[in-house]
């Protein structure tokens, strides 16, 4: 089962990455006006893709995520006219080099890393790009040594807050969640895009929970339309869309040994203090 994953550079990746592809990433050629859209999994990518897909007059397609492929897909990404928010859950260090040099537009998203191990728990069941995993113990283990699809949370996490000053927007999911108009408006103010109110309700009503979860029974399987490199089948992304699901899974003893490394690993994470006030 583990053949659905291969190591590159110490970090485990579907094997819908090729490794020529993740060997290839610094050729990639930016454009001034991209836009990527980054994440851990299971942050809620999925949600902010929608949102930026619904602002009216946008002039954007989403594409598949970089490193979703083999070496073709830099021609794919070529073929694009308008401008391109590209995903992908790469960490800061294996992005292409020349976006970093171009300084293109980032949005960072980042969900309480409780919540996100839950979800990604789930995402190793129901996903059949990725192995089964028995237990919610077993999978716990593998999550806090960064055994896992994309490797450490919290490597991930901090690459990406050591360079949030290079034009990075960091959106919050349990903001997004308390205060979806206020993450929106930062989306947009960042995009320099403009909505209106009506618009604004509009954005916030296409792209609610259910709403999302209920367009993947009408739309069924796009690949066209792949947001995350471990699936193109939106039906196993919406789960329950809420804060604070750990609670359901984590033992006290889970709880306390995940704090510790948490206190360790984020010491000197600013976004480490802000996840704690959403969660
Ligand atoms: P859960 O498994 O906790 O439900 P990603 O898009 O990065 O793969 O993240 C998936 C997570 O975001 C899932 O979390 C999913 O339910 C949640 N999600 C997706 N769309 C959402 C929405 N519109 N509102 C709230 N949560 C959403």
């Amino acid at each position: 089962q583990l053949s659905v994953l291969h190591k590159f550079k110490g970090i485990l990746f579907s094997t819908a990455s090729s490794r020529e592809l993740l060997d290839s990433l610094d050729s990639f050629d930016a454009r001034e006006d991209d836009v990527f859209l980054v994440s851990y999994p299971k942050s809620g990518t999925h949600w902010v893709a929608e949102v930026i897909e619904n602002i009216p007059n946008a002039k954007i397609t989403i594409t598949s995520p970089i490193e979703l492929g083999d070496i073709s897909k830099f021609d794919e990404l070529k073929t694009y006219s308008k401008r391109r928010v590209i995903p992908t859950h790469l960490s800061y260090d294996m992005l292409p080099v020349d976006i970093k040099q171009k300084q293109c537009k980032v949005i960072y998203i980042i969900r309480n890393p409780k919540d996100t191990a839950v979800s990604l728990f789930h995402y190793y069941r129901d996903n059949p790009n990725l192995p089964y995993i028995e237990t919610w113990a077993e999978f716990l283990e593998l999550f806090l040594r960064g055994d896992v699809v994309y490797g450490s949370w919290f490597d991930h996490v901090l690459s990406w807050e050591e360079h949030k000053n290079d034009n990075v927007l960091i959106i919050f999911y349990e903001e997004m969640k308390k205060d979806f108009f206020k993450s929106l408006k930062k989306i947009t103010t960042f995009l320099d895009m403009h909505v209106n109110d009506s618009e604004i309700n509009n954005i916030a009503w296409k792209t609610s929970f259910s709403e999302m979860k209920n367009n993947t029974v009408k739309e069924s399987h796009d690949p066209n339309h792949t947001i995350c490199a471990l699936t193109s089948e939106r039906n196993l992304v919406f789960r329950k869309g809420v804060v604070g699901d750990w609670i359901n899974y984590f033992t006290s003893k889970q709880k306390r040994v995940f704090d510790e490394l948490f206190t360790e690993k984020m010491k000197h994470s600013e976004l480490a203090r802000r996840l704690k006030e959403y969660s």
